[in-house]
């Protein structure tokens, strides 16, 4: 009985379907519609109700279409999932929802490229606001969306179960599969890792979540942009993202990039919001691994890089180049890797051949893992000649005494600080000549032959040899001791590089030149390679105390954990007795302060951008980083500014590391007058609160301009906290940016500016906003109320 309403029902339905489109908005599509590629792009999308995403075709340069979805307000017109990357359409295919259910695209002859859907049930389709197609059933119940079946980006709201990934494309302009790929596995285990390309099987992991059990259940980029791994009851395992930007200002997505980076990007939805500071162009916020050039690792494929090619970090992005005597196959597509530009040494005529062949050094490169033989306890020397007199050497590797030999095509290979060592790569002196033993000093040639080989083959030469392989076992026996780090695996901690003080003293040509001196020590600038110009700021740290070796490891390791780009980077330290130094990148433009304070003021948006990167910096420290970090020092001295001028915090983790316990209260005032939070001098417990009131001194000082403290002003304007308070109560806060037109027109944001420096220098500790609520309010996510008089704590507790 039931059955015959239903039925009648139903049918009633489909025969009014045609009717009921007429109703719909135009964003839900019924059954039937569909859509024509065509040059110019017109009425081939369908548009979400906001306007901000489209489904349809996209015109791939002149290679063919892409059915795409893709943010439509922004010019880019950036593409975030696509149902054919593998096979572009040409101009007159056709996508449609069909009658029957599925949505199909067929090429211009009809061939069917793609399908998805259920068979039936299907009632209409949708391009959402969220970015999400969906293809609905009568109840409005999504039977399919492409958030299930994500390409190579994510966006808020969308989630990954188990078994999914993304794939990055193959270059940033042809969308097929690449070969990096993000997945949270079925066995819980979330990983970004390199394939097997063309095909899309694991082959070296780069990054993953590292926990011993893996039981990821879903990855989560939930609206307010966070991005993080659930366990199945729904606790948060690993945070993936958590550098947020409002959503509701923000257009973002996070994208494994075709470098094979994971980067969580923004782009302001207007330009005249509060966010200002942003272009209006897609900006990375954060991204994974921070060092994709030296993660990858293992002894299959070709790493970050193609093979025989290196890999760089320059500026965040990775940077492939070719080695010394070697050029790129396809410079249109670097990860072919690097071709010999020469004919390699022949292995019927090895030894005649010797002497046509040379190294090229390389400092701090290697190709790690890649190696046929290697030998402990040799010189450098040694190595050069065992890899000369061996054909299928093509190229060594030089380390403490140990030397690899390697054949190419060598894979992983990277350049930077971590690394260390050596690389020496044998290439042809004179390329242009194939043919060996050719040209007029044959005879010569075989003269130095036939002394080499005698050298070789004579006892005196061997005993020499051991002699020196003896010292350097000792040598490097004694290194080990002191505790020298792996320089290349997978733990972020291990990034660093451990150095003897005599390496120290030849870097820095014994402490010769000075670059300043702190309240932990003095700093000397040194040269890591001669060849690259790398230079390294090293501090000498001299009120180390002598106990605690453990500790003062563990410290480094977490200050070595930290990777952000408003942080100065430690790479590497050395701890020998009372010689305790590290070894920090070198940053050239000096400190914020002789910046802020120097003959000429610099302008309005690069004062702004300091506070920011300094803001993001400390947010890091505070909530972000492993082990959570009081800086206790942050002033004008502690910010540097890096190649770019953007502001980097330096000398972070080390009043932890001079032994003062930060939770406890002290006596001991760390900090510098003038920045000082008002809980030093009164025996409250010192907190990351600490931080945000010397943050708040900073931000009036890069607003105004000025030091915290002038002798020389008149009375009420010589502490500036001070000042600024008054004038923004008095409503005179031009006073404060007097002769800086820049500033003058823009009063709104020196206002805003204000207002949040006031709030972060409160007495009252617990009124201080924290970092993550200053970036927020400078980024205008969050609204800046009036603040109230900082000091009126005061009378009430003293
Ligand atoms: C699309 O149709 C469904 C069900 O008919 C309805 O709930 C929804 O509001 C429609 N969407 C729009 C944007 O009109
Ligand atoms: C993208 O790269 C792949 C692999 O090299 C190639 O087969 C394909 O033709 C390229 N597609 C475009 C549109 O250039
Ligand atoms: C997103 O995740 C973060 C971090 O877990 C959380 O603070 C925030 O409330 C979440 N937002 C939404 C909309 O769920
Ligand atoms: C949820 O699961 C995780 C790991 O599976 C476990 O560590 C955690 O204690 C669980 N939390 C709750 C509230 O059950
Ligand atoms: C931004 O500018 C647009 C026009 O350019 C205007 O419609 C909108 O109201 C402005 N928004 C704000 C917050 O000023
Ligand atoms: C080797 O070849 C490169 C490019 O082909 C050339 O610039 C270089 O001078 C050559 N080196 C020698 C030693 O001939």
């Amino acid at each position: 009985m039931a059955f015959v309403p239903q039925f009648s029902l139903y049918f009633l339905i489909l025969l009014l379907m045609p009717f009921f489109t007429f109703a719909q908005t135009p964003s839900n599509k019924t059954l039937g519609s569909s859509l024509t590629a065509s040059n110019d792009n017109s009425g081939s999308s369908w548009v979400s109700p906001s306007g901000e995403f489209a489904f349809g075709f996209r015109q791939i340069g002149d290679q063919g279409f892409l059915l795409a979805i893709w943010f439509d307000k922004i010019p880019e017109k950036t593409i975030v999932w696509s149902a054919n990357r593998n096979e572009l359409v040409q101009r007159g295919s056709k996508s449609e929802l069909t009658a029957d259910g599925p949505l199909v695209l067929r090429d211009a002859t009809g061939r069917q490229i793609w399908s998805v859907g259920p068979g039936d049930g299907v009632v209409y389709g949708a391009m959402l606001d969220t970015g999400n197609f969906v293809l609905a059933g009568s109840d409005s119940v999504n039977l399919w969306e492409s958030f299930d079946m994500p390409t190579d980006t994510m966006l808020p709201t969308q989630t990954m179960s188990q078994g999914s990934r993304l794939v990055a494309r193959f270059s940033d302009s042809n969308y097929s599969s690449g070969r990096f790929m993000f997945e949270l596995q079925s066995d819980g285990n979330l990983l970004l890792y390199t394939t097997t390309y063309p095909k899309e099987d694991a082959n070296a992991a780069y990054w993953s979540t590292q926990s011993s059990i893996p039981d990821g259940f879903q990855v989560i980029f939930n609206q307010s942009g966070y991005m993080y791994l659930i366990a199945k009851n729904g606790s948060i395992l690993n945070p993936v993202f958590s550098n947020t930007a409002s959503t509701q200002n923000f257009y973002q997505r996070a994208i494994v990039d075709s470098d094979g980076v994971f980067r969580h990007y923004i782009y302001p939805k207007s330009s005249n919001s509060s966010d200002g500071n942003w272009p209006m162009a897609w900006s990375t916020l954060s991204f994974i691994p921070s060092d994709i050039c030296v993660r990858i690792a293992g002894d299959k494929g070709s790493g970050a890089c193609g093979f025989n090619s290196y890999c760089s970090l320059v500026d965040d992005r990775k940077k492939c180049q070719c080695p010394p005597g070697y050029t790129f196959f396809d410079p249109e597509d670097v990860m072919k890797g690097c071709k010999q530009n020469f004919v390699p040494q022949s292995c019927d005529k090895t030894s005649e051949e010797m002497h046509l062949f040379e190294f090229r050094d390389m400092i701090n490169t290697d190709w790690p893992n890649f190696h046929y033989e290697s030998y402990k306890s040799v010189s450098e020397d040694w190595c050069r000649q065992v890899c000369l007199s061996d054909c299928f050497c093509s190229a060594a590797f030089f380390k403490n005494g140990e030397c690899w030999k390697k054949q190419v095509p060598l894979g992983n290979g990277r350049n930077g600080p971590s690394v260390g060592g050596k690389a020496l790569i044998k290439i042809r002196k004179d390329n242009s000549t194939g043919s060996a033993g050719s040209g007029s000093n044959k005879e010569q040639n075989s003269t130095l032959v036939t002394i080499l080989s005698a050298l070789l083959g004579s006892s005196i030469f061997v005993n020499i040899l051991l002699l020196l392989g003896t010292f350097i076992f000792f040598y490097c026996w004694n290194r080990t001791k002191q505790g020298t780090v792996q320089p290349v695996t997978a733990m972020p901690s291990m990034n660093l590089q451990s150095f003897t003080y005599k390496e120290l003293e030849h870097i820095t040509e014994g402490f010769k030149e000075e670059l300043g001196s702190g309240a932990f020590g003095t700093v000397y600038i040194g040269v890591l390679a001669f060849d690259n110009n790398e230079f390294v700021a090293i501090k000498r740290l001299d009120k180390a105390t002598s106990d605690g070796e453990q500790e003062f490891r563990s410290e480094v390791n977490s200050i070595g954990r930290t990777n952000h780009k408003n942080l100065v980077r430690l790479l590497g330290f050395c701890n020998e007795g009372q010689n305790r130094l590290l070894v920090y990148e070198y940053m050239s433009n000096g400190s914020l302060a002789n910046f802020l304070f120097g003959n000429s003021r610099p302008n309005w948006e690069s004062r702004i951008q300091s506070a920011f990167g300094t803001a993001r910096g400390l947010f890091y420290l505070h909530e972000e980083c492993n082990n959570q970090i009081i800086h206790c020092d942050i002033k004008p001295q502690n910010i540097l500014l890096d190649d770019c001028l953007t502001a980097r915090i330096s000398d972070f983790g080390l009043a932890k590391l001079l032994k003062a316990d930060q939770t406890q209260t002290t006596t001991a005032i760390r900090g510098t007058k003038g920045y000082v939070a008002p809980e030093w001098f009164k025996n409250l417990p010192i907190t990351v609160k600490v931080d945000v009131y010397s943050f708040g001194v900073l931000l009036l000082e890069l607003v105004s301009c000025r030091k915290n403290f002038e002798a020389n002003a008149k009375e009420e304007q010589m502490i500036l906290s001070d000042y600024a308070y008054d004038c923004l109560r008095d409503g005179n806060l031009d006073l404060l940016v007097e002769n800086d037109e820049e500033a003058m027109n823009d009063m709104k944001r020196v206002k805003k500016f204000v207002r949040i420096a006031i709030w972060c220098i409160q007495e009252d500790p617990s009124l201080r906003p924290t970092m993550k609520k200053v970036t927020q309010m400078m980024e205008g996510a969050v609204e800046v109320s009036a603040p109230p008089d900082p000091t009126s704590f005061i009378s009430s507790i003293v």
